[in-house]
């Protein structure tokens, strides 16, 4: 038996892929290498000394997908595939709802055709929109997205919860992720964002390398404890965790909703002060103006994680600083050097 992995070669697919090899699963990762790399499936085989099933392909390519189930004995599919950034998704919001919605039609068509129905999705936070109470909940029903990217992931969600209740046959864990940073403590994968980083953490990682002069804080006139937003942090080796944990969740039929964070919210300044305490490194920034659509602060209620999958975050915030510093400072330019021998 086996599990797909799609856009297994990118952030948190990669760190999914090297636990469940580690525990001793046989995984096939489909990826069409668009944010995601053949050096981090190469160091993935070094970490776990296994070699890892890999199909170059588009989970939107129907004829592809059918001919990976029918060569490989897949019972579960766990799904990273998709487009991840708010800001792109106001300007490309055709190729958003294309991959992301579309995408995980086709991938659940040819797993319907494969009777493969099985499947853990990436879904966000965001799906919560602005106005749900803090911490969120997984009873709390869906917000009002404030973004393209944020309403396709709510879309996917409604359209799996309406898979189950058509086909009693499906089990769908749809997973809430909250803010995923760090790295492998191995320092051989981590984040690689191309271009300018969006997020938070990679952006101050490349501060601290020098490949970026400062960083902007997006406002410091919030009502939170320091005026700056506040988010819940969880180290990407426990998001990784918590996927193995899902497998439980569908081993039964039916829909579940899980939220994946640390349970307790950081501010920017925060991060910030701790990156320096933990790596010695400063980090220069100054206040900016607030960035649209940000919201003050929020943080996971993941109780139900705890109860029902036995997971929590057990990574401190020292740990994703340190383990993101060892990954940025070994591979200043990420896996620049694609397809080389393995570094
Ligand atoms: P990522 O971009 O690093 O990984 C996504 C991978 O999917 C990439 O390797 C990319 O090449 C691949 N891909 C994209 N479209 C594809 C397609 N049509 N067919 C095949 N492969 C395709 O992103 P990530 O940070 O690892 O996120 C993984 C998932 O988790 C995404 O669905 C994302 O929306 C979701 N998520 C991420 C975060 C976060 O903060 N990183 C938070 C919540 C949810
Ligand atoms: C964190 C905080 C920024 C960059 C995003 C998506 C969300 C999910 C996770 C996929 C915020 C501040 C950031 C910078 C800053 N992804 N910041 N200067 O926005 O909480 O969540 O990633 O599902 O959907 O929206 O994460 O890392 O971008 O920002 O001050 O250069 O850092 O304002 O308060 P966010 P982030």
């Amino acid at each position: 038996m086996a599990i797909l992995v799609t856009g297994g070669a990118g952030y948190i697919g990669i760190h999914t892929v090297v636990e469940l090899t580690e525990a001793g699963f046989n995984v096939v990762v489909i990826d069409n290498l668009f944010n995601g790399s053949v050096l981090a499936l190469k160091r993935a085989e070094k970490i776990t000394g296994k070699a890892i099933g890999f199909v170059e392909g588009d989970i939107r390519d129907r004829a592809l997908l059918d001919k990976v189930f029918a060569e490989h004995d897949i019972d579960t599919v766990i799904h990273f595939a998709g487009l991840k950034a708010v800001g792109e998704s106001f300007n490309r919001p055709l190729a958003y709802y294309e991959n992301n919605v579309c995408g995980t039609i086709v991938l659940c068509q040819a797993m319907e055709a494969a009777s493969v129905r099985r499947l853990i999705f990436s879904s966000s936070a965001t799906v919560y929109g602005s106005e749900s109470p803090v911490p969120y909940v997984e009873t709390t029903p869906r917000g009002t997205t404030s973004n393209p990217y944020g309403s396709s992931k709510a879309m996917v969600e409604k359209l799996l919860e309406d898979l189950v209740v058509a086909d009693k046959r499906w089990s769908v864990a749809l997973l809430r992720y909250f803010n995923p940073i760090g790295a492998h403590p191995s320092g051989l994968i981590g984040e690689d964002p191309q271009g300018i980083p969006n997020n938070l953490i990679p952006f101050i990682a490349q501060v601290a390398v020098g490949r970026q002069d400062a960083l902007t804080i997006f406002g410091n006139d919030y009502p939170t404890k320091d005026g700056t937003c506040e988010r819940d942090y969880l180290h990407v080796v426990d998001l990784a965790i918590g996927h193995l944990k899902a497998l439980k969740a569908v081993s039964e039929p039916g829909v579940s909703i899980f939220n994946l964070g640390a349970g307790q919210s950081v501010s920017v300044l925060e991060m910030v002060k701790s990156f320096t305490r933990v790596t010695g490194v400063k980090i220069s920034y100054c206040f900016g103006a607030r960035r649209a659509g940000d919201l003050p602060v929020f943080w996971a209620d993941a109780t139900k994680a705890m109860k029902e999958l036995g997971w929590v975050a057990e990574k401190t915030l020292d740990d994703m600083m340190a383990d993101t510093w060892r990954w940025q400072a070994s591979n200043p330019h990420g896996y620049e050097v694609r397809d080389e021998k393995v570094q």
